[in-house]
């Protein structure tokens, strides 16, 4: 990765070393780890590192996976990751989903015994890169209570889409079904920082600004009833599908020390001539088309998915990233 930042990069591919991590898998996982601090999804990038190696000091990740690739068609393959970091095995699936659609017209690569993997946008950018496009769902520890439910059960399961749009910047659709990350939150809350309004309630059910007070309570999902469905059709896809866990099982990386984590992905990529030999064109059209729309006042551009974390990408690469307090300590104690 072409970054500025070949200094922290390479104290987080050493950390990770000295976790037990081969130098491959931990070239992996830093890189997942820079690339989510530069398009600023900082819930999933250095503030999780100290994390990770708790994990693997008490053996609830595995730095030494052994990986087992069950092919189950030319296109199909089930990965059971035993309990690797969730970088290395979504690295894995991601790249046997891409040869599959690339010989067949289309990938299917889910993964159980997982962990947290970072960024569904990470892997989708890939598949696309390779001029497919592709879905990718992952389950996440409970945060998002059920629509009707008094308690958490849901992730804040992502729902991600990514097509080539004919053009250099990628369209990806990467996004929770929860009002709010919960990264976003946890980061909040080490910082002593307000979140927004109505995206959290406290554990009596009261709305709240309060991170930490949120992170006792229930995240709310994005548009009532149907964000509900769709976290529930990520359970569903990730978790009951794969073998991984589902229902409100996945533990909690930060708070739940009891056992691996468990979790489920599904990678699903196609090639972009299966119905169409012009595809370029069409999506061209489609994009041109959306963006010509008149704009209401306020908006420059009407912007596809994706093109935000593109130049959020192409800017941050050109500075150095920002090392809060808190990750200075978490590296120090890492370091030695
Ligand atoms: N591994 C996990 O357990 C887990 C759980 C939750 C989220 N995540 C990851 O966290 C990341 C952030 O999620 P999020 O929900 O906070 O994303 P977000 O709210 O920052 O963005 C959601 C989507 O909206 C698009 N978008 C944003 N502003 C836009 C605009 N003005 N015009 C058009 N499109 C726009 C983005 O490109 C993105 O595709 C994602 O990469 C997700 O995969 C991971």
């Amino acid at each position: 990765m072409k970054t500025k930042n070949k200094k922290i990069q390479k104290i987080v591919f050493e950390i990770f070393k000295k976790n037990k991590l081969s130098s491959k898998h931990a070239k992996i996982a830093t890189d997942a780890i820079i690339n989510a601090e530069l398009v600023g999804a900082y819930g999933h990038g250095l503030s999780r590192l100290k994390m990770y190696c708790d994990r693997i000091k008490k053996k609830l990740i595995n730095p030494r996976p052994n990986i087992k690739i069950k092919k189950i068609s030319q296109s199909i393959s089930h990965v059971d990751a035993n309990n690797s970091i969730g970088f290395v095995a979504a690295d894995i699936a991601i790249k046997i989903a891409i040869k599959n659609a690339k010989k067949t017209g289309i990938g299917m690569v889910a993964v159980k015994n997982s962990g947290h993997y970072g960024l569904s946008g990470y892997y989708a950018e890939q598949a696309v890169k390779k001029n497919l496009i592709t879905m990718i769902y992952t389950s996440a520890p409970p945060a998002v209570a059920p629509f009707g439910a008094l308690k958490s059960l849901f992730g804040t399961n992502p729902i991600c889409f990514g097509t080539p749009t004919g053009s250099k910047i990628p369209f990806i659709l990467d996004t929770s079904i929860s009002m709010i990350n919960r990264g976003k939150i946890r980061v909040a809350a080490r910082n002593n920082l307000k979140i927004p309004k109505d995206v959290a309630l406290d554990k009596f059910g009261k709305p709240t600004t309060d991170a930490k007070k949120a992170l006792e309570g229930v995240q709310l999902p994005i548009a009532g009833f149907r964000g509900s469905g769709l976290a529930w059709m990520v359970d569903i896809l990730s978790g009951v599908l794969t073998g991984g866990n589902h229902a409100g099982k996945v533990k909690d990386p930060f708070d739940d020390f009891s056992g691996p984590q468990n979790i489920g992905h599904l990678f699903i990529t196609f090639k972009t001539n299966l119905f169409v030999n012009n595809f370029n064109k069409r999506i061209k059209d489609n994009i041109r088309t959306i963006k010509r729309l008149p704009k209401i006042k306020g908006i420059k551009e009407i912007m596809y998915p994706g093109q935000n974390k593109y130049k959020r990408l192409k800017m941050n690469s050109k500075k150095d990233i920002n090392i809060t307090e808190i990750i200075k300590k978490d590296l120090e104690i890492l370091k030695n």
